[in-house]
Formats: C-alpha cells, sequence, structure tokens
C-alpha cells in the first residue's frame, strides 16, 4: 500500500489558513499556492534515489551525492492543478510538463476527461500528479487510470485539501500511489465540495465565477 502523508508543517498550515479564508483574493492565493507547494514538494522529493559522482572541489577530489534514476513529470489535473505546477518546478527545473484535463459534473460528480497530453517517456518517469483538491476522488482517479493506460507506473498524487471519501476511493483504486495532502478535511457537503476546504480551487486560482 502506497504512502498517505499530511504534511503539517506549520509553515504549510498557516499558508494553508491564508488560502482557506474566503477574503482571500486571486494574486495572493496564486502565490500562496505555489508556495506551499514548493514546500511539500520538498517532503515529496525525499525518497528520489542518489547515485555518486566524482567532482573536484577547489581543494580536493571527492565522491558526492547526485540525483540519479528515474526522471521526473509533473501532470497536472487541469485546471486548478495549473497552479501547483511552479512551485515543483522551482525544485525540479528538469522536470517535463504532462497536461489531463479533467472537469467534474455539477450534478452528478462525475469526472470527465476533455485532454491528455503527455511527455512520450512517460512510463519510465517519476510522476507527480498534482491537483489542489481530493473531493469524491473521481478526478484523482481517472486522471491516474490515463497514466496507467500509457504505461506509468511511479505514481504519487499531490494535492493541497483532501476529504475522507476521496482518500479511501482513490487508495482502493489505487493502492499504489502514495498520497500527499496538506490537510485532511472533515466531509464532503452535498454539493459534493469538501467542509470547511477553500471552495473551488479553479475558480479562486483563475478569478473565474
Ligand atoms: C476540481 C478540482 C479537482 C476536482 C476534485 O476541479 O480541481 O480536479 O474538482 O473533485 P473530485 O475529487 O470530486 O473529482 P473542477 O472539476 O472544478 O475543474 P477545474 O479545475 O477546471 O475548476
Ligand atoms: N473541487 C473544488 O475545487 N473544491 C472542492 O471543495 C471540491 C472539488
Amino acid at each position: 500500500m502506497g504512502k498517505f502523508q499530511v504534511m503539517d508543517h506549520p509553515l504549510i498550515q498557516h499558508k494553508l489558513t491564508i488560502i482557506r479564508d474566503k477574503n482571500c483574493g486571486t494574486k495572493v492565493f496564486r502565490e500562496v499556492v505555489d508556495e506551499i507547494t514548493m514546500l511539500m514538494a520538498y517532503d515529496v522529493a525525499r525518497d528520489m534515489p542518489l547515485k555518486d559522482v566524482e567532482i573536484e572541489t577547489p581543494i580536493a577530489k571527492t565522491t558526492v551525492k547526485t540525483l540519479a534514476g528515474k526522471k521526473v513529470a509533473i501532470v497536472p489535473i487541469l485546471r486548478a492543478g495549473i497552479g501547483m505546477v511552479d512551485g515543483i518546478m522551482k525544485l525540479i527545473p528538469a522536470a517535463k510538463i504532462g497536461h489531463i484535463g479533467m472537469y467534474r459534473d455539477e450534478k452528478t460528480l462525475e469526472p470527465h476527461e476533455y485532454f491528455v497530453k503527455l511527455p512520450a517517456d512517460i512510463d519510465q518517469r517519476q510522476i507527480f500528479v498534482v491537483d489542489p483538491m481530493l473531493a469524491t476522488g473521481g478526478s484523482a482517479i481517472m486522471a491516474i487510470d490515463a497514466l496507467k493506460k500509457r504505461g506509468a507506473t511511479n505514481i504519487k498524487f499531490v494535492c493541497l485539501v483532501a476529504a475522507p471519501e476521496g482518500v479511501k476511493a482513490l487508495r482502493e483504486k489505487h493502492p499504489d500511489v502514495d498520497i500527499y495532502t496538506a490537510a485532511l478535511d472533515d466531509h464532503l457537503n452535498e454539493n459534493g465540495y469538501i467542509v470547511p476546504g477553500l471552495g473551488d480551487a479553479g475558480d479562486r486560482l483563475f478569478g473565474t465565477k
């Protein structure tokens, strides 16, 4: 079974409180989502494999560590996942970016896939799927289905706010996927919104609605 980790570092919790506030405007919301994602990326990348390399410092030859193994792909679930790409890119600037477009039907809450564009060698990459919200889990499950259909095997899902219902569904459907979230909230309301949550992440990031 993959990891499930709530990243409760004080800086992450403090910044999450800023964006949960309904009075937080688009500019600050975007900036703080970026900051939280960067803080999370530091720990999400903790188990990236290292290898030895020989280098020469100004003082001596030495054997030191460098990242090895699988290359990284960041895959945001559109739209809201786009807000989390730069935060990871700041730490892993050579990562390739795939996009999966997914929207949730407001009535049925069923996800619909409308766009998939991935690096050709996605099956060989360590993949970070990013989306601020894990609500019913439908969008994350379908996005990961799309990745696995193309051969991906090494997948981590990174979100900001998760509902217990979404965590359970995602773990049942994709038990191999590690899940990282900044918060595990209480429940989903009758409209499928996370309570207390932060509202509609896409609308708050892009200033729509
Ligand atoms: C939101 C969010 C997730 C999804 C989560 O996207 O960004 O992708 O809902 O809900 P689920 O876990 O119940 O599937 P939305 O469908 O509102 O699209 P948007 O990002 O384009 O606003
Ligand atoms: N999608 C969001 O953007 N917010 C929620 O609370 C649930 C799904």
